[in-house]
């Protein structure tokens, strides 16, 4: 059963819930068109900065300046200080390497990918790596092997099967429908003994969630040096828009300016859109390490309370916490009994997840209360 089946199926039963009419900012509730005001586990604003004061400032002093949108892709049209301010932040996050701005973390790996791609003859990637990482390996025609899982016993017998070949290894770093974070302790040592080999590591999740200044799973596992390419997003933790990839080689990042359509051939987000992610950023200098350990207290007592629970939630670690149910109908239904209770999650069925691992994706925010959480899991024991 795939997601149109579900949503059929759901809608005969009176039991939809996709595409939510939103009437209200992104926070830790969110009030739909008929009025409810549900307490929101559906958004990824980890740190709680979607309706800042000060993000909306900046947004509207940017568009007061440069209106809502930049004459063409940046290539031709240029880029607005806001623009030249996020590239230079995305670079101090990353202690001065090159970064690029994308529209999105998603054009970021349908873009990138087919060009790291071209620097290696053999793509190994993790079986659950996001959507967009499947479609860059996928564009770019590579031959390519996925390992199973985090399993990477798998992946380290591809490794030695293919050491006469350069291969370049992309994963998820915090996954986005499981909650768990890669094994890059690992990853990277394979690193250190092959030293041909690459990383790339899709941190949408991990990005402002994870590691002492926000830089991610990486900085949180002590890796960065022998990581080639960091893909992040404003649009999860930063509470903004717009994706960055942080390369470790910089002729080549200048090289990826030239021949990326992604990066080049499309509209970059708008001058308000910039000029938040830039406040995002300063935030995050001043604020970021207080947000994420609310986060994380609150990530410790939420999986506490699933596991007395005694639900199924894989092994997530993170403030991504599914819920897990053999069959996709029943993971509707139960989806639409926290509807009914006034909580928000997200529906995930095939072909986002694997049929018997169907699920509803709980995120915590720096915004969620003990409280709130204590409802929820109260809700859910009475539902299941
Ligand atoms: C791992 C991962 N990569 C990339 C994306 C795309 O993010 P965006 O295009 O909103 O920047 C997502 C979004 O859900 C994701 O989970």
């Amino acid at each position: 059963m795939r997601i149109d089946d579900v949503a059929f199926k759901s809608k005969e039963l009176g039991f939809y819930t996709y595409f939510p009419q939103v009437r209200s900012a992104c926070g830790r509730d969110m009030t739909l068109l008929d009025g409810r005001t549900m307490l929101n586990f559906a958004s990824c604003d980890y740190l709680g900065l979607s309706n800042h004061p000060r993000m909306k400032e900046s947004a509207i002093s940017a568009i007061q300046k440069y209106g809502s949108n930049i004459g063409g892709p940046m290539i031709f049209s240029g880029f607005t200080e806001y623009h030249e301010r996020l590239q230079q932040r995305y670079s101090e996050l990353y202690t001065g390497r090159t970064a690029l701005m994308f529209t999105t973390s998603y054009q970021a790996n349908f873009g990138v990918i087919p060009l790291a791609a071209e620097r290696a003859d053999l793509i190994l990637l993790d079986k659950l790596s996001h959507v967009s990482i499947w479609d860059g390996v996928k564009l770019s025609g590579s031959p390519f092997r996925a390992y199973s899982h985090a399993n990477i016993e798998m992946l380290e017998q591809l490794v030695l099967l293919n050491l006469d070949k350069k291969i370049l290894i992309v994963t998820d770093g915090v996954f986005s429908a499981d909650g768990d974070v890669a094994n890059l302790e690992k990853i990277t040592r394979l690193k250190q003994l092959h030293p041909a080999l690459e990383i790339y590591i899709d941190d949408a999740h991990g990005v402002g969630m994870l590691g002492n200044s926000g830089q991610g799973a990486c900085e949180a596992a002590g890796v960065l040096s022998d990581i080639d390419y960091i893909v992040g997003t404003m649009s999860k933790a930063f509470g903004s828009s717009g994706g960055f990839v942080v390369f470790k080689d910089e002729v080549f990042a200048e090289k990826v300016r030239f021949r990326c359509p992604t990066y080049n051939a499309s509209r970059s987000v708008s001058p308000g859109v910039a000029s938040a992610s830039c406040t995002a950023l300063e935030i995050n200098a001043t604020e970021g390490s207080m947000r994420r350990a609310g986060l994380a207290e609150l990530t410790r007592y939420t999986h506490e309370q699933i596991d007395a629970l005694g639900v199924d939630k894989l092994y997530s670690k993170t403030a991504v916490i599914p819920v897990v149910f053999k069959d996709p109908m029943e993971a509707a239904r139960v989806n639409a009994g926290l509807v009914g209770k006034g909580i928000m999650g997200s529906l995930f069925v095939p072909p986002f997840v694997p049929k018997h691992q169907s699920r509803i994706r709980l995120c915590l925010t720096y915004n969620h209360t003990q409280s709130d959480v204590d409802y929820c899991i109260d809700a859910l024991r009475q539902i299941i």
